[in-house]
């Protein structure tokens, strides 16, 4: 046994449900990039907050509140210094990346944005980073940029380049594409865009599982992630923003927790980052994903990487070798994510008979209809690995994959 099986036997027991059956069979989870799986220690904090401390935060002078707002503020320090963000005020906890960008959208750029000027995103974006565009763009007249991508599923960078006109006031890129598992080129981007003055937000939804992120390093404005795709409950997701632009920005959204005093004539707006975090926050959520993170970090990144990629190249070598599969999505730089249709069998279809295998993928198009055009192709079936998955796994999916195209023929 390899140094790697060794410790993916381990692994896997930190996650309970994959020693569940599913139809008989050993469950075989490859819907990552939709929600990862949670450790044990993610399961423990939460029933330890309801069944030992369980009370609202920054409110109560007594023990269990103040215990409460400890494991709370403690979560934030564990991000800020998991991104290596300057300071805690430049971690906001939000519901998620959709709504990180919603915030910087109609707190940040609406109130920049006049009638010709354009925000500029990619082919590539999920529908969280289209839609809040879209509606900033109807209420102000500015207009929505998009920079094509290649038959690769790549960015076209000249394209990008020559669409960042003076008349483009923000941009918005997505770090990996969800259905193609495209890895952009952040930095470039992000220094292209800096180096005529323009912000940039990065949704790293499906980054910052797969690799290290470092904000100070990228310098990006803004930066949306999800709790969920990294071991973490749902329902709970984190905006950092540089503090000299949340400073500067109007609250999202109002009611308790965010204001130092109100009266009928003023109200005084919180510090941050509670100007940010209107009403009762998902105060187990946010310590559920200050363990992930923690986990994720004894873990470490050097064995995730290694792993992934091991993975993704096993995945695509098997898949790539099936008669009447076709991957979608073939990027040089990607993350654990494999796309493909069958010839003939819709996606639909692929995914309910893997099912019955035990085997767990994604069908549809993924939030990110304007990709599927792109590739004229309704649908795909798409797998995406963590570090939990094995080999063996793929292999499972491969022979699946293989009945399903018997079934059909
Ligand atoms: N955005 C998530 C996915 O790609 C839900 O599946």
């Amino acid at each position: 046994m390899s140094n790697i099986d060794e410790r993916l036997l381990e692994i896997r027991q930190d996650f309970p449900v994959l020693n569940r059956l599913v139809y008989g069979k050993p469950l075989v989870y490859l819907d990552n990039a939709a929600t990862t799986q949670k450790p044990k220690c993610v399961i423990s904090a939460i029933s330890d907050y309801y069944l030992n401390y369980n009370s609202n935060i920054h409110r109560g002078v007594h023990r269990l509140s103040q215990e409460a707002t400890d494991e709370y503020e403690k979560s934030r320090k564990i991000i800020k210094e998991f991104i290596n963000a300057n300071n805690t005020n430049e971690i906001i906890f939000t519901r998620g990346t959709t709504e990180g960008i919603n915030l910087v959208a109609h707190s940040f750029v609406r109130p920049r944005l006049s009638k010709g000027d354009e925000i500029l995103i990619t082919y590539m974006e999920h529908h969280s980073n289209i839609v809040p565009w879209q509606i900033v763009c109807e209420e102000t007249g500015a207009k929505l940029v998009v920079a094509p991508i290649n038959d690769a599923g790549e960015l076209i960078f000249e394209e990008f380049e020559k669409l960042l006109t003076e008349r483009v006031k923000f941009v918005s890129v997505v770090y990996v594409s969800n259905s193609l598992g495209t890895i952009n080129p952040i930095e470039e981007i992000i220094k292209k865009a800096h180096s005529k003055g323009i912000p940039v937000l990065i949704d790293a939804a499906q980054s910052i599982q797969h690799m290290k992120i470092d904000v100070r390093r990228l310098d990006c404005d803004f930066l949306a992630f999800s709790g969920h795709k990294i071991y973490g409950p749902t329902g709970i997701g984190v905006l950092y923003g540089k503090d000299e632009h949340l400073d500067k920005m109007r609250p999202y959204q109002g009611g308790g927790d965010m204001i130092k005093s109100v009266s009928f004539v003023r109200t005084i707006y919180n510090d941050l980052p509670y100007k940010f975090e209107a009403g009762t926050p998902n105060i187990e959520g946010a310590i559920g994903l200050g363990k992930a993170i923690e986990y994720v970090n004894q873990i470490g990144f050097d064995f995730i990487i290694e792993h992934e990629n091991q993975l993704l190249e096993y995945a695509q070598e098997k898949l790539s070798e099936i008669d009447g599969l076709k991957i979608i999505g073939t990027a040089s730089r990607k993350a654990s994510v494999v796309s493909f249709v069958l010839e003939n069998v819709h996606p639909h279809d692929v995914g309910t008979m893997l099912d019955v295998d035990g085997v767990a993928v994604r069908t549809g198009h993924h939030c990110t209809e304007p990709i599927m055009r792109r590739f004229g192709v309704p649908a795909t079936t798409r797998a995406s690995f963590a570090f939990y998955n094995t080999k063996q796994e793929i292999d499972i999916l491969a022979n699946s994959i293989q009945k399903v195209i018997k079934m059909f023929s």
